[in-house]
């Protein structure tokens, strides 16, 4: 039985460990708090700091698993590279490594010839005012230790005092000790796409059919599915998909996200594991990206990826801290055909915090769901 030590273990890991259960895997879910998603459907979980090389170090070893598997970005990367003489780690050590900072995939993306916003880096407020006032235009500043949009900024050009804020907003959002902000041109984007991109050890590169997702401060809010055709531009974006994650090496679904400007087809980032936005092909595919990430790894043939529906959802999140809550009206929500909602069980709550999600057809039945949607906080 193949064992397999899940680092994180929030809504998206517990869908890879049902996933991998299915498959026969015996999964050790981990996280820094108790209770988490996966935890509670894991065969054993373990509460530590995944940052702390010492303590993973040690749970490594103390769990030999077969599998180490990184839901989240938070890991210490130096000890899975560490680790990787002796361990598999998915997808590699250094397709984690290089995506935990936003400046070193970035910086390979342009060695590797590829499409992005012009960029710069700042490790204090002076070298920021430099750069803003040198790209002379509207721009995005963001830590380059931080998911979800934390952190980020938007900027027209010619405003010091908000540029000055993006920098204290930077600090103090982002994670580790070392402040670096990247400086981005803010790109007028028609769409933004995900395209989870399966990389096979016996098998090409497969695609699922592109994501098409909205963000409200940086961070997801809807996604849909089969409800639009981008044309010849998506085998644009699967080439550069397939570019970078030949690049990062290794087997796994990866989501890699673009932005789309009339004829262009530009790369933003990249996740080596399910993203976010994907949540939605537990409800329109053959093969969630679940199942697919779960077969990746364990080496499994995917003979077929077809979308079963098309589909849109919406993220449910909270409005406020609260030590635990309830999600009132689901009710409301699955008496609409077809329409699903899906609760996190998180154990508490607090601002935006993810907790659970819609599926429905289309995105204005998806946004009708979540107006049913209530949460009452204790
Ligand atoms: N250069 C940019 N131009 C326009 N919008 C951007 C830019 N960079 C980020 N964004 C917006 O912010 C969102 C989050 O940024 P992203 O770089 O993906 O960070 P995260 O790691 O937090 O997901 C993007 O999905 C997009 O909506
Ligand atoms: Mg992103």
């Amino acid at each position: 039985m193949t064992k397999i030590m899940l680092l994180g273990s929030g809504e998206l890991g517990r869908e890879l460990t049902i996933s991998l259960k299915r498959l026969g895997c015996t999964v050790v879910a981990c996280d820094r708090y108790e209770k988490a998603p996966a935890m509670q459907v894991a065969d054993e979980a373990l509460v530590f700091d995944m940052l702390d090389a010492a303590q993973l170090r040690a749970h490594v070893q103390s769990v030999d698993p077969d599998l180490v598997v990184p839901e989240i970005e938070a890991i210490n990367t130096q000890v899975l590279i560490e680790l990787e003489a002796s361990r598999t780690i998915v997808p590699s050590a250094r397709a984690v490594d290089l995506t935990m900072n936003r400046d070193r995939i970035r910086d390979r993306a342009a060695e590797l010839g590829l499409p992005t916003a012009k960029y710069q880096y700042a490790q204090s407020l002076e070298a920021l005012l430099k750069s803003y006032h040198e790209m002379k235009r509207k721009t995005v500043v963001k830590p380059v230790m931080s998911s979800s949009g934390k952190g980020q900024s938007t900027l027209d050009a010619g405003d010091e005092k908000a540029a000055r804020a993006a920098w204290q907003n930077a600090v103090e959002n982002m994670r580790g000790d070392r402040p670096k902000v990247i400086i981005e041109e803010f790109i007028d984007f028609d769409y933004e796409i995900t395209l989870l991109t399966i990389r096979q050890r016996n098998g090409e590169t497969v695609f699922c059919p592109v994501l098409r997702h909205e963000q409200v401060d940086g961070d997801f809010k809807r996604s849909e599915q089969g409800t639009f055709d981008m044309g010849a531009l998506e085998a644009q974006a699967q080439d550069i998909a397939r570019r970078i994650t030949d690049d990062l090496q290794g087997y796994g679904l990866f989501g890699v996200e673009f932005f789309v400007r009339g004829q262009e087809v530009i790369f933003s980032e990249l996740s080596p594991r399910p993203h976010d936005t994907g949540l939605l092909t537990l409800y329109t595919q053959n093969l969630s990206e679940f199942d697919l990430h779960a077969r990746a790894i364990l080496h499994l043939p995917i003979s077929d990826i077809r979308l079963l529906r098309s589909g849109a959802c919406h993220t449910i999140n909270a409005e406020q801290v609260a030590e635990s809550y309830t999600i009132e009206n689901i009710d409301k929500v699955e008496s609409m055909l077809e329409v699903e909602a899906m609760h996190f069980n998180k154990p508490s709550a607090y601002l935006n915090r993810r907790l659970g999600i819609i599926f429905a057809p289309d995105a204005a039945t998806a946004e009708a769901a979540r107006r049913h949607i209530t949460i009452s906080y204790r």
